[in-house]
Order: structure tokens, then C-alpha cells, then sequence
């Protein structure tokens, strides 16, 4: 116990610029030398932005649907997390380096840290972005929970450190921009969260077409129910309830949380808004991308 003790809570390690946690930092020699295959899909994202959320609807088209075989095993050993070494705990890399082809990848990794055999290897890579707000209230809850990572602070000072990117995977702002230019010359799906939630029919097509399958209509339903939030958050693969208490305290905050567009409202004060907002625009203003920080009411989709 006082072995585990000692891995929580540390302080974030640079790594090339990019705060990361210390174990990572450690063993960053075995992240840099991972081993991507042509037939890996990787599946990058900044935390918080619906990394379980794509990859349990990846891992179901893998499996044809079939609902049973996805619950074979917990999520992040269906999708093991790359770069995430915590000694005595978990080796992302040793992990994917057995695991049999075709493989899916996560990554938190912003690009210009990702080992160059993902960009020699050619595989496809889906990236999933969502509005910096939300991100930053569900990081906020998650700092609490997961244990790995520093204490959060109060709202206030953990909103602070997400701006000027001193929490874990560093700055959200150049992690979205980043990857927003490296489409051009991977192979890769830009997705967004806030769309996902208006229309998932109609993202999951997107993924399909992507990944160059096709599946019946009854496969479809059967994906968009087993990945609705709802049954997300009861599934204990996909809900990360299967992890150590050590690692995630769901009570204090539950991973599978909310689940919505717009809750940064509930968070954010008018003052804290006025500053994000204008420091937001200074950072975002060399790129394209466009996020909308919620959804209109009439855009949502039915509940069933
Ligand atoms: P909230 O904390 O806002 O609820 P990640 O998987 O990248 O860590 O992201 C976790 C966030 O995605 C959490 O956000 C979680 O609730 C949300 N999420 C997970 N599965 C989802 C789903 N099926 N639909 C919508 N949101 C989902």
C-alpha cells in the first residue's frame, strides 16, 4: 500500500515542453521507440474530449456489432492507452506490443510527440476534439478522481493551469491545432465531440465510410444504443469501474459523468468567461477549426 501511495499525486514531468506524468517521463525512452503497424488504427485525442466514448464504437464495428464480444474485457485493454506506464500497474506499451493485429491504439500524445513510426507505418488515425470549456470542467472533475494526477486545486486555480497548459498533456490548444494540420499527411478523421452528440447516426457513417466498412442498418441501431451514454454508463468495460480505487475514486467523481454539451455553464463565473474567451481567441486565431460550445435544444436528437 505505502508502494501505491507514492505513485499518486506527483507532480507532472516535462517531456520535450509537454507535461506529463512522471512515470511516463521516466520511461518516455520505451514510448518514443513504440512500434506502430500498418494495420493499427489509432485513436488520438486530448483527455476529456470522448476518447471511451470513440473507441468503444470503434471496437464495436471491429466486432460486427456483436455486443457480447465487446465485452469481452474492460476498455482500456480493448483499447490500450500507448504512453501510459505506471510501474506495478500498467505498461500501454508492453501491452500493445503483444497484442495480436489489427490493433486499436489510444493516444493522448499531442503530435509533435508521437513516435514517428505512427507517420512511417501510414495507418489511419481518428481524432476526436471538443470544445475547450467543457473540456476544462471535465478535466477539472476527473484531476479529482483519477489519481494520477496532481491535486486540482480549487476551479479557479485548475482553470488557470488549463489555460496556460500546465496539466497533464499540456496545452488543449495546440494539442487540437496540432493534430488539425497533421491531417494533411496522415490518414486521418477529424471528428468532434458536439457533433457526435447531435447526430451520432450520422458521425458513425462518417467512421464507417472511413474505415471502409460496411454493416447492416440493424448493426447501426444496435452500435448507437450500446454507445449511447445511458448504456455507457451502466456497461462496467466501458464505465472504468473495473479499475483500481486506488487509480479512480468514482465517488468522488464518476467517470461516466454528465455526458453533455454546455455544462461549462454550470462551472464557469460571467468574469472567468470574459477572460477565457479572450485569451481563447488570441490562441486560436492563427487556425480554421471552429468549435461550438454547445448544442441548440432543437438540434439534439430524440431520446428513445
Ligand atoms: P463529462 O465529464 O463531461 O461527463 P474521455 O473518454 O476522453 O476521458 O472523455 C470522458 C468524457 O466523455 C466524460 O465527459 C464522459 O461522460 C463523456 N462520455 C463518455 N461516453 C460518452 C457517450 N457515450 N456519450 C457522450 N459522452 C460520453
Amino acid at each position: 500500500m505505502e508502494v501505491k501511495e507514492s505513485i499518486f499525486r506527483r507532480q507532472l514531468v516535462d517531456v520535450h515542453g509537454v507535461p506529463l506524468f512522471w512515470s511516463i517521463a521516466e520511461e518516455w525512452a520505451q514510448v518514443e521507440t513504440f512500434q506502430a503497424r500498418p494495420d493499427d488504427l489509432l485513436i488520438a485525442t486530448y483527455p476529456k474530449s470522448g476518447t471511451t466514448w470513440i473507441s468503444e464504437i470503434v471496437d464495436m464495428i471491429y466486432n460486427d456489432g456483436n455486443v457480447e464480444q465487446c465485452k469481452r474485457d474492460a476498455i482500456f485493454n480493448r483499447v490500450p492507452f500507448m504512453e501510459l506506464i505506471i510501474p506495478g500497474m500498467s505498461n500501454g506499451v508492453e501491452q500493445l506490443d503483444m497484442m495480436p493485429s489489427p490493433r486499436l491504439v489510444k493516444t493522448h500524445l499531442p503530435v509533435q510527440l508521437l513516435p514517428e513510426s505512427f507517420e512511417k507505418s501510414n495507418c489511419k488515425t481518428i481524432y476526436v476534439a471538443r470544445n475547450a470549456k467543457d473540456v476544462a470542467v471535465s478535466y477539472y472533475h476527473f484531476y479529482q478522481m483519477a489519481k494520477m494526477h496532481p491535486e486540482p486545486g480549487t476551479w479557479a486555480e485548475f482553470l488557470e493551469k488549463f489555460v496556460e497548459g500546465k496539466v497533464a498533456f499540456g496545452s488543449w490548444y495546440d494539442h487540437v491545432k496540432g493534430w488539425w494540420e497533421k491531417r494533411r499527411n496522415l490518414p486521418l478523421l477529424y471528428l468532434f465531440y458536439e457533433d457526435m452528440k447531435e447526430d451520432p447516426r450520422r458521425e458513425l457513417q462518417r467512421v464507417l465510410q472511413f474505415l471502409e466498412k460496411e454493416v447492416t442498418e440493424e448493426i447501426v441501431q444496435r452500435i448507437l444504443h450500446h454507445t449511447s451514454f445511458q448504456e455507457m454508463q451502466k456497461n462496467p468495460t466501458s464505465n472504468y469501474k473495473m479499475i483500481s480505487t486506488a487509480e479512480m475514486d468514482h465517488s468522488v467523481s464518476p467517470f461516466m459523468r454528465k455526458g453533455i454539451s454546455g455544462d461549462w455553464k454550470n462551472h464557469f463565473t460571467v468574469a472567468q468567461n470574459e477572460r477565457f474567451d479572450e485569451d481563447y481567441a488570441e490562441k486560436m486565431k492563427s487556425s480554421t477549426l471552429a468549435f461550438r460550445m454547445e448544442i441548440p435544444e432543437a438540434n439534439m436528437p430524440e431520446k428513445t
